[in-house]
């Protein structure tokens, strides 16, 4: 498996370290205690930097090499750019939710409860799915060339 590909799959392993921490702490707040907001913020935060920054910038070269050299196998692996914009504004709705739960504005428990299992569960899904289409797809074909790719936040 090419480096690029290793990568971005480490990546995915702490996105999901990251998700369970967003996990726990959704399920202190359940059961009506005060969770880490700390922690919930700096998660918060990490999703607002990282995958922008140095995860995505990533996947979207893959895909580019791919198309250039594969066509045919590029359109079986979806619209990554949607989904990554569609991941965003998810994470606004968690940012949001929160922001709100902090000052004291009228939210249900379940509401909130929502919007957060909905980030989680799609940032699942997509990272499942780059896995099983994406990762195998460009393996081999679209990756080489890109090991020198660095984040832009270093
Ligand atoms: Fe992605
Ligand atoms: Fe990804």
């Amino acid at each position: 498996m090419s480096y690029v590909i290793e990568v971005l799959r480490q990546e995915h392993c702490n996105i999901e370290k990251l998700l369970r921490v967003l996990e726990r702490e959704l399920s202190v707040f359940d059961r009506g205690d005060r969770p880490d907001y700390e922690v919930v913020l700096a998660v918060i935060n990490y999703f607002k930097e990282y995958p922008d920054s140095c995860h995505h910038p990533k996947e979207d070269m893959i895909v580019e090499k791919l198309k250039a050299r594969d066509p045919v196998r590029a359109a079986t692996v979806g619209d990554l750019e949607t989904e990554h914009r569609e991941g965003a504004k998810r994470l606004r709705q968690v940012a949001l939710a929160v922001e709100r739960v902090l000052s004291d504005q009228d939210l249900l428990r379940q509401t909130v409860d929502d919007i957060v299992r909905d980030f989680i569960s799609h940032e699942r899904q997509h990272m499942a799915m780059e896995e099983r289409i994406v990762f195998p797809a460009a393996r081999g074909v679209a990756a080489r060339g890109l090991g020198r790719y660095r984040c832009k936040t270093g």
